[in-house]
């Protein structure tokens, strides 16, 4: 209502000729420069108001995308220190009858995530969530004849919406464009920075369509510009990739039509946009495509995904491995010269917490753990089995580190060389993990008593992490939580010793500046860099004598 409104705003409305109703999301920011993501030599970085940003980030629950939910979700972000919330716009909520638009819910969330210093993440749930047409609004999922489902090998009606169906890529499509619309119109200054179309895309049980249109695709050529892309001659699905080519189809229908909305979308406000992926477990290759989300963006098409939706910016895994060996496999599959590292989702329970290190050293550009808010729902055994203040500072504890210097971090990663390790549960690792750095190697331990050499036998829960990132020749930023660090020469040439030259701890200020604080030296670096759970940031600087 106008007369609620605060009278700037309402002036702003009447000057500009708009009723309320038409434009009620507003900003009162100015235009800012649009969120983009730019790659060089193979490192990525999302530019946000012209300079790299990092995405420390909280997905709220499912359901959490209305505005009565909202004030449950505010107090966690807040305790996180999260800069970034990850919400649902669901097709069901913006269009519940064919034609019709309600944004309301997205107007409240753009007020609200100005008033507490957020950006968003808008988690488009269309043709797919997990898979399923679950939310498709009721005229789209209760209409199998206008927006038909995927027919199995058998020939038997399967629960996913085809990706052969011009009309329900249309209606997507069309719905999509209109949240574009109100997002250009509604938010100039770009609260929102990053777009996921769809989510978690596939199908779980059948590998691909075998619809009529589906099987004429299968038995054509493959298109030339993905067989080249693909590097295979052409031929038919089946010629070109032989025992893949179900899978592979089954990704390139489904990337196509999720490009054909990225695209669409693109071309009213070209925020970065990417897709997230139901992960099957990397340390068994080959398993049957019928027992994971075949199709989606997994790690076995990330090749075929490039190759037919070249309008998303990001293919990324959401992580709900325990496994420190699954999980660090799965930041190898996705962090790529052609991919930027990105974990959209992981699991809530205090021992993820530390694979944000490994992330950030592997040049993450963001890290959101999931059911961030105080609504009640908890995804366990995903994640935790509850959201107590406990859990919360495992994640809060990272922000707190890293919020003060995330605009730095973001443009060191960009254009440096960067190291992350968790703490590792596999025996073999023995507590330990090292870090090449060229001319040094940095090992980190788990586990031991600040003073002395006792072996490392692991934190009581697994919690240890660390990063590194050379700022100049022996010159490294190092931080973390409950990890030994220790430097050493990583060949050294006969009588060349280590030395430390100065550990200096400090922090970096609003704009960006070293600020002193005092020297490490003594008991503080005979036996390592002992990170405790005290943030501390050093800067250490390597020399040699002989
Ligand atoms: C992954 C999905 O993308 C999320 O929306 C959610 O369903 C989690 N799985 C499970 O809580």
């Amino acid at each position: 209502m106008i007369e609620t409104m605060p009278f700037a705003r309402a002036m702003r409305r009447m000057l500009l000729g708009l009723s309320a109703l038409a434009l009620p999301a507003m900003a009162s920011a100015a235009p800012s420069e649009l969120p983009r993501i730019v790659n060089k030599d193979g490192h990525h970085a999302l530019f946000v108001d012209g300079a790299p940003y990092l995405m420390l980030g909280a997905q709220v629950n499912n359901s959490s995308n209305w505005p009565s939910a909202l004030p449950k979700v505010w107090p966690a972000i807040e305790q996180l220190r999260a800069n970034t919330v990850e919400v649902p716009i669901a097709w069901e909520q913006i269009e519940p009858r064919e034609g019709q638009f309600d944004f309301s819910f997205l107007d409240t969330l753009l007020s609200q995530a100005r008033d507490h210093d957020v950006r968003l993440v808008l988690l488009w749930f269309g043709t797919w969530k997990n898979t399923a047409p679950s939310y498709a609004p009721d005229w789209v999922k209760l209409d199998n004849k206008r927006f038909p489902r995927m027919l199995n090998e058998k020939g038997e009606v399967h629960y996913a919406l085809s990706p052969f169906a011009r009309t329900t890529l249309d209606a997507d499509r069309k719905a999509f464009v209109k949240l574009m619309e109100h997002l250009k119109a509604a938010d100039p200054d770009n609260r929102v920075i990053m777009v996921q179309v769809e989510n978690e895309t596939g199908t779980y049980q059948c590998v691909r369509d075998h619809s009529p249109a589906a099987e004429k695709a299968f038995n054509a050529p493959v298109p030339a510009e993905v067989a080249k892309r693909m590097g295979v001659k052409g031929g038919t699905w089946r010629q070109a990739f032989g025992d893949h080519a179900d899978e592979y189809f089954h990704a390139w229908a489904i990337a196509s039509y999720v490009d054909a909305v990225a695209k669409a979308g693109k071309a009213v406000k070209p925020l970065p946009m990417y897709v997230n992926a139901s992960v099957p477990d990397p340390l068994k290759p080959n398993l049957d495509p019928k027992t994971y989300a075949s199709g989606g963006p997994t790690f076995q098409t990330i090749d075929m995904w490039k190759a037919s939706a070249p309008d998303i910016d990001v293919l990324s895994p959401d992580i709900y491995n325990h496994d420190h060996a699954a999980y660090m496999k799965l930041l190898d599959f996705y962090g790529r010269a052609d991919n930027p590292l990105f974990i959209p989702e992981t699991g809530n329970s205090k021992d993820y917490a530390r694979f944000f290190f490994p992330v950030m050293g592997r040049h993450g550009i963001g890290f959101s753990p999931f059911g961030m808010d105080f609504t009640g729902y908890f995804n366990f055994p995903l994640g935790a089995s509850k959201l107590d203040p406990e859990t919360v500072e495992a994640f809060a504890a990272n922000y707190r580190l890293f919020r003060p210097m995330d605009r730095v971090w973001a443009k060191i990663a960009f254009e440096k060389k960067t190291w992350g390790v968790a703490e590792p549960t596999d025996p073999q690792a023995q507590h330990k993990q090292e870090m090449d750095l060229g001319r040094w190697k940095a090992t980190a331990t788990f586990g031991q008593g600040m003073f002395g050499f006792d072996p490392p036998k692991g934190n009581p829960e697994p919690s240890g992490g660390a990063v590194i990132a050379e700022l100049g020749p022996n010159e490294y930023l190092v931080t973390g939580y409950h990890t030994r660090i220790n430097f050493e020469l990583a060949a050294p040439k006969p009588g060349e010793h280590m030395i430390i030259d100065r550990i200096e701890e400090g922090h970096f200020d609003a704009a960006g500046q070293w600020v002193f604080e005092r020297l490490w030296n003594g008991d503080q670096t005979d036996y390592g860099l002992n990170f405790t759970s005290v943030p501390q940031v050093l800067k250490v600087r390597l020399a040699t004598y002989r």
